[in-house]
């Protein structure tokens, strides 16, 4: 009974300081930038009503709309007045800020924007956007607009370098929430420079895409250092996304911290209540997390495309094959063959045969088939199921009508069906889908055997990266490996790979900018390796590059006329980079991206890439020959 006072007591302790805490960010309502057009409506107007309509639908709304903190709505017809009109609330507001907020904006908007066909809104809680146009999914990048708190950080160069660090991270936060479609897609995240804390966020509209998200938000990033360089805070806002940052919490801080801000009062306050707070705690903790795996749980499998393995049976492949007919042959590899297949329902669908004596043991197996299940990404295969069936072992993939990449990459007679703009395509979907098992899916995940023949083409000759036998997953922060088997393919390995076994995420950078190099070049690394030039793709083309000579590197195949040379070399520059020596040197996946998004290259300057098919044969003698072939083949996978 005691034990139940004091417990209660602590209980209205925790309740106070917690109301404290989730008033002590900005409850006032503080406008930010706005932009109007300067189109205008006649008052009374249908347009006019249409207008009111929709603020008041808006309004109404801003009550219901409390997970995601997003609402679209429009009221007319598309002859002539439809009213488009959107809000969305912060994400880490309550239901009641967020209604507060929307609530007085559109009541004041026709104020601060009288008779504009035009507008959006920006307070620190909320933005309110109409239009005549229909906006709703659509990713645009203008208004663009900042505010910058005016004081400046003595030291610019140190701060912005800091505030830039995880912003990355950050990023690929929000993305993830993107999953759930009931949850805003926000994130937040807290740093230091010289003691001082800063504090980030970053939020998109949720009716775009993920990778729109990404887009849109490392834009703004990106224009971080033009509008807020040095200044100790700073937010970039555009229609659909905003980050911000300041020196002070002007966000709720996450359960997390309350609950250690929470601790560290009660400790200094009242001691008894904290044992008997921790207890509680304790309780309300242990049930949170058990309530969470069983989340987890039930996301796995949905997620999971194991369920159609039950409908893959040997005797309903072996009817889609034709028996593994030759004639269903799509391929042969070191690991067994690839057959088409047809299922009964039409459907078409590629079967990788695990040769029986290929010598993939159960373990590479399971590898590859519990890591690509949980994977979904569009520039990854995606596989259907698998097969362990009387000593076969069989994996079954989404068929790619036009084979993989090295197919046509290096051949003179199809390759001149890979334009221009096809090839820009398959290296920003490659690097995406690298990003993708790098940062954004659930593990981290290092491919370790990234060429052209493991790029697969769908019906529009967008990339897929597949073969995922020899992948790596790591969880949470281990990050590099040592390993004495090598798996991999000449001409694709990293130097620190090759020579000491050591990879990393970095080395699939590496394998990536050979793969670049390469779609531009349409020249295969390998072969290019024997030739008699004793030299490799990446320092031939840095000789070339460095010289400015780089266009010459560009593949004689594709029309010169349709070829953007500034945006070659850009491309080349990137590669170059990606096989730095010194893995630190080289960009990280999600650079990458910004860099191959971006429109103006002040990168980092790449130097000679070393000779990494010499250096390999120096200290793994028993690989140095063997011309063009997977690692793997030699060391069995
Ligand atoms: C809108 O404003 C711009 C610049 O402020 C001006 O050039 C343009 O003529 C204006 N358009 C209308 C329709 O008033
Ligand atoms: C618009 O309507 C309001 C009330 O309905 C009226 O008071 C106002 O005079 C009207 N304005 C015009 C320009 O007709
Ligand atoms: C909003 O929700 C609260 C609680 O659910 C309710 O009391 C209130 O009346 C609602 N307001 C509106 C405008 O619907
Ligand atoms: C919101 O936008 C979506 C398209 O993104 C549309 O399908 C939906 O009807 C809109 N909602 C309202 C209430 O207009
Ligand atoms: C469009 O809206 C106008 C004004 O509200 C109305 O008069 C007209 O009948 C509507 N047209 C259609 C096709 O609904
Ligand atoms: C929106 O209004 C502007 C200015 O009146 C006009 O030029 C534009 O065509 C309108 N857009 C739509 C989709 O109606
Ligand atoms: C509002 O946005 C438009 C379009 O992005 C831009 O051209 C205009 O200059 C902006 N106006 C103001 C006042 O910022
Ligand atoms: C942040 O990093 C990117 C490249 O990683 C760079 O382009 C940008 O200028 C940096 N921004 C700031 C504010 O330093």
């Amino acid at each position: 009974m005691e034990a139940f006072i004091t417990m209660s007591r602590s209980l209205s302790v925790f309740f106070v300081i917690l109301g404290i805490l989730s008033h002590g960010t900005e409850a006032v309502l503080t406008p930010s930038k706005h932009n109007c057009s300067n189109t205008t409506f006649t008052p009374n107007s249908t347009y006019h009503i249409n207008l009111d309509s929709v603020l008041s639908s808006l309004r109404s709304k801003s009550n219901a709309t409390r997970e995601n903190g997003f609402y679209n709505s429009s009221a007319g017809n598309t002859s002539g007045a439809k009213v488009y009109g959107s809000f969305l609330c912060r994400g880490d507001l309550s239901p009641q800020e967020c209604q507060e907020c929307v609530d007085t904006v559109t009541e004041i908007i026709t104020q601060i924007c009288p008779g504009k066909k035009e507008a959006i809104i920006w307070y620190d809680q909320c933005m309110i956007r109409y239009s005549n146009k229909s906006f709703f999914s659509i990713m645009e990048y203008e208004p663009f607009l900042h505010e910058a708190n005016g004081e400046n950080n003595k030291e610019p160069n140190g701060f912005m370098d800091v505030l830039n660090k995880t912003m990355n991270n950050m990023v690929s936060k929000v993305v993830r929430r993107y999953r759930k479609s009931s949850v805003a897609k926000y994130a937040t995240t807290d740093a230091k420079f010289q003691g001082n804390p800063i504090y980030r966020f970053a939020q998109c509209t949720p009716d775009i895409s993920a990778d729109d998200c990404r887009k849109c938000l490392y834009k703004a990033i990106l224009s971080l250092g033009n509008h807020c360089w040095g200044k100790i805070g700073c937010r970039i806002l555009m229609p659909n996304c905003f980050v911000r940052y300041e020196k002070y919490p002007f966000y709720t801080s996450s359960p997390k911290d309350k609950w250690r801000q929470i601790v560290a009062i009660v400790t200094s306050t009242v001691i008894s209540a904290l044992v008997s707070l921790s207890i509680y705690l304790f309780f309300k903790m242990s049930k949170k997390v058990k309530k969470d795996a069983i989340n987890e749980k039930t996301a796995c499998s949905e997620l999971s495309t194991m369920d159609y393995s039950s409908n893959f049976s040997l005797s309903i492949i072996e009817a889609a094959t034709n028996n593994f007919s030759d004639g269903n042959k799509l391929g042969e590899g070191g690991f067994g063959a690839v057959y088409r297949g047809k299922l009964e329902g039409g459907k078409e669908i590629a079967v990788k045969r695990l040769s029986r004596t290929s010598g993939q043991g159960h373990q590479e197996f399971m590898n590859e088939v519990t890591l690509i299940a949980k994977l979904q990404h569009r520039n990854l295969v995606r596989l259907l199921g698998y097969c362990l069936e009387q000593n076969e072992k069989l994996l079954v993939y989404e068929y790619m009508p036009n084979k993989s990449l090295d197919v046509f990459l290096f051949d003179t007679s199809t390759s001149v069906q890979l334009n221009y703009k096809r090839r820009l395509t398959i290296i920003n979907g490659v690097a995406r889908g690298l990003l993708y098992l790098h940062e954004d899916s659930r593990f981290k995940i290092i491919h370790r055997d990234l060429k052209a023949s493991n790029i697969l083409l769908d019906y529009e000759m967008n990339p897929k990266i597949s073969d995922f036998g020899m992948a790596m997953i790591f969880f949470g922060n281990e990050s590099k490996e040592l390993t004495d088997r090598i798996v991999g393919t000449y001409g694709y390995l990293a130097p620190e790979y090759a020579t000491e076994g050591l990879f990393s995420v970095k080395s699939d950078v590496y394998s990536f900018g050979v793969l670049l190099l390469e779609i531009i070049s349409g020249k295969r690394n390998d072969r290019f390796y024997f030739s008699e030039k004793g030299e490799s793709l990446p320092t031939f083309a840095w000789k070339m590059w460095s010289k400015g000579q780089g266009m010459e590197l560009i593949d004689s195949l594709l029309a010169k006329s349709n070829v953007a040379a500034p945006e070659v070399l850009k491309y080349i520059h990137i590669g170059l980079l990606c096989v730095q020596d010194d893995p630190a040197q080289r960009p990280t996946m999600s650079s990458v991206v910004v860099m191959l998004g971006s429109e103006i290259a002040t990168f980092p300057q790449p130097t000679k890439p070393v000779f990494v098919a010499g250096s390999a044969s120096s200290s793994h003698p028993k690989f140095c020959s063997d011309n063009a072939v997977t690692l793997s083949n030699i060391s069995p996978r």
